[in-house]
C-alpha cells in the first residue's frame, strides 16, 4: 500500500469514527480536552515529523475537543450538519484538488457548479438566467451581490465605479432594516458605502421592516431587505418592499443566509411571497442545506451587473470562452469547487428532499416551543420558521439557564438579547435532528431550568 493510500484511509476512518460519535457525545466539549488542544504548541521542527503520526496526534487532540456543531443536538446560532453524500463530495472535491476559476482549465467544475446555479435558481423561484457565485458564506455572498448592484446603480448614473472608484461619484442612498444582521452592514463598509451610514428602517416586534417606513427612492439606491431574522425568524415584507421602490430604479436585495429556502418549501412559500421580483439575493448552503463549510452563494438578476463588478482579464488567463467562467461571478480568483457540494446535496434530496429537511426542521423548532410553554416559559417570537426565543425568567435566570444547559452537554443552545430581553436561541437547522432529540433535549433544558429555579 503506498504512503498515500494509508494516510488518506486513515483518515477517512478517522473521520468516519468521529461522525458516527455525534450522536452520543457530548455536545459542548471536555473542559479536559479543550486544556489538551490549548497545549497543543510545540516547537516547529527543522526536519519535520511523521505524516501518520501528525494525523494520530491530530485526531486525539483535535476530535475530543470539537464541538459536536455537525451533530443533531446543537441548536446555536444557525448551524447546519452536512449530509454524509456532501462530506463525500467535499472529500473527493478536495482529492481532486481543482482551481475553479477559469471554464477553460477545470470545465468539469464549471459544469458543474453551472447545475447548482440553475437548481438552486428553480428552488427558489428566481429567473432561470440570473448568475450566482459560489463563495465561503452569507457574509460574502452579501458583499458579491452588493457589490453588483452598486455597479448597477451608479452606472445608471453615469458613473464607472469599478473604473473611477468612489472619490467623486455621485451620492448613493442605501437603506437598511433596523435588524439587518451585521455581517451585511460589513459588507456594505467592505463596498466603501458605510457601515453606519445606511438609512435605518424600524421595524415591528419580530424584526421585520415596516414597509411604509421606506424613504422615498431618488437617484442611485439599494435597498437591502432580509428573509430570516437571525433571532426570529422573521421576513421582511420584500414584496410591498420591491413594488415601491423598484419602479424608482432602487436595487432591491435580499439577505436570505437562511430564511431563503422558505421559498424551497411549496408549503412556506407565502412567508417570501415576491421574492422573485427583488435583483439579488444571498444564502448558505452551511447552513440549511447541510453542506460542510464553508459555503454561501450569491444570485443577482442582472448577470451582466455581477460580471462587470467581479471579472478580470490578464494575459495569462485564459477568459475568454463561449461558457460561463466562475471567476467572472466571485470575488476570489483562485477557489474550492464548493459548487459541487451544493449539486451532491441537491441531486441526493431532490426538490421534495430538500422541502421536507426544512419543514422537519420548523416542526422540531414548534415542538420546542410547545415543550417550553408547556412547562410555563415564555416564547418570546413568533415561531414561524427554525428559530425560537425563550426567556426562563429574568435576565439573570435566563443567562443562568443558558450557561447551565451547554456545560449539561446534552444540546447547545446560545443566548441573544432581544427587544431589549435576555433570551436564549434554540436554532434548528440539522438534517439528522429528530423529534426523539428535541424530546431529549428539551428534558435537559426543563432539568437545567429547574436547578437554577430551586438554587
Ligand atoms: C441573516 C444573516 N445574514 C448573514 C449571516 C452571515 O452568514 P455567514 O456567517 O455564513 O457568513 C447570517 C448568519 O447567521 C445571517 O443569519
Amino acid at each position: 500500500m503506498s504512503e498515500y493510500t494509508k494516510i488518506m484511509r486513515d483518515a477517512a476512518e478517522r473521520g468516519i469514527r468521529y461522525r458516527e460519535s455525534l450522536d452520543e457525545r457530548r455536545v459542548g466539549p471536555d473542559p479536559k480536552a479543550i486544556a489538551a488542544a490549548a497545549g497543543i504548541y510545540e516547537t516547529l521542527s527543522a526536519e519535520g515529523r511523521d505524516d501518520a503520526e501528525t494525523l494520530a496526534m491530530l485526531d486525539e487532540i483535535g476530535s475530543p475537543a470539537s464541538v459536536a456543531m455537525a451533530g443533531p443536538r446543537f441548536f446555536g446560532f444557525v448551524i447546519g450538519g452536512s449530509m454524509p453524500v456532501t462530506v463525500a463530495a467535499n472529500w473527493l472535491t478536495t482529492a481532486w484538488d481543482q482551481n475553479t476559476a477559469m471554464n477553460e482549465v477545470t470545465p468539469a467544475m464549471a459544469a458543474i457548479e453551472n447545475v447548482s446555479r440553475r437548481w438552486l435558481c428553480e428552488l427558489f423561484g428566481l429567473p432561470q438566467e440570473s448568475a450566482a457565485s459560489f463563495v465561503t458564506g452569507a457574509t460574502i455572498a452579501n458583499f458579491t451581490a452588493l457589490a453588483a448592484a452598486r455597479h448597477k446603480v451608479f452606472a445608471d448614473a453615469g458613473w464607472d465605479v469599478e473604473k473611477d472608484g468612489l472619490i467623486g461619484a455621485p451620492d448613493i442612498t442605501v437603506v437598511v432594516g433596523d435588524e439587518a444582521h451585521p455581517t451585511l452592514t460589513k459588507a456594505l463598509g467592505l463596498l466603501g458605502l458605510g457601515r453606519e451610514r445606511a438609512v435605518r428602517v424600524p421595524v415591528d416586534g419580530q424584526g421585520r421592516m415596516i414597509a411604509a417606513a421606506v424613504p422615498p427612492v431618488d437617484g442611485p439606491t439599494i435597498v437591502c431587505t432580509q428573509a430570516g431574522n437571525i433571532n426570529t425568524g422573521a421576513f421582511d415584507p420584500v414584496a410591498e418592499i420591491c413594488s415601491a421602490v423598484r419602479p424608482a430604479g432602487a436595487w432591491v436585495h435580499v439577505d436570505g443566509a437562511f430564511g431563503l429556502w422558505a421559498a424551497a418549501v411549496p408549503r412556506m412559500r407565502h412567508l417570501v411571497a415576491g421574492l422573485e421580483d427583488a435583483d439579488s439575493w444571498a444564502t448558505d448552503a452551511h447552513k440549511w442545506l447541510n453542506v460542510p463549510y464553508d459555503s454561501g452563494v450569491a444570485i443577482t438578476r442582472d448577470a451582466a451587473a455581477l460580471k462587470a463588478a467581479m471579472s478580470i482579464t490578464a494575459d495569462y488567463l485564459p477568459t475568454a470562452t463561449e461558457h460561463r467562467n466562475p471567476s467572472d461571478y466571485t470575488p476570489e480568483l483562485s477557489r474550492r469547487a464548493r459548487g459541487v457540494d451544493i449539486w451532491a446535496a441537491l441531486r441526493s434530496l431532490g426538490r421534495d428532499g430538500v422541502a421536507d429537511l426544512i419543514e422537519r426542521c420548523c416542526s422540531h423548532a414548534r415542538r420546542f416551543a410547545e415543550g417550553l410553554q408547556a412547562a410555563g416559559y415564555e416564547i418570546l417570537n413568533e415561531v414561524v420558521l427554525n428559530q425560537v426565543l425563550v426567556s426562563f425568567g429574568d435576565d439573570d435566570t435566563t443567562r443562568r439557564v443558558i450557561e447551565a444547559i451547554q456545560r449539561d452537554g446534552t444540546c447547545w443552545c446560545g443566548g441573544t438579547v432581544w427587544q431589549g430581553r435576555r433570551a436564549m436561541r434554540i436554532s434548528v437547522c440539522n438534517w439528522s435532528t429528530t423529534a426523539a432529540d428535541v424530546d431529549r433535549s428539551l428534558e435537559a433544558m426543563l432539568a437545567c431550568a429547574g436547578r437554577i429555579a430551586e438554587a
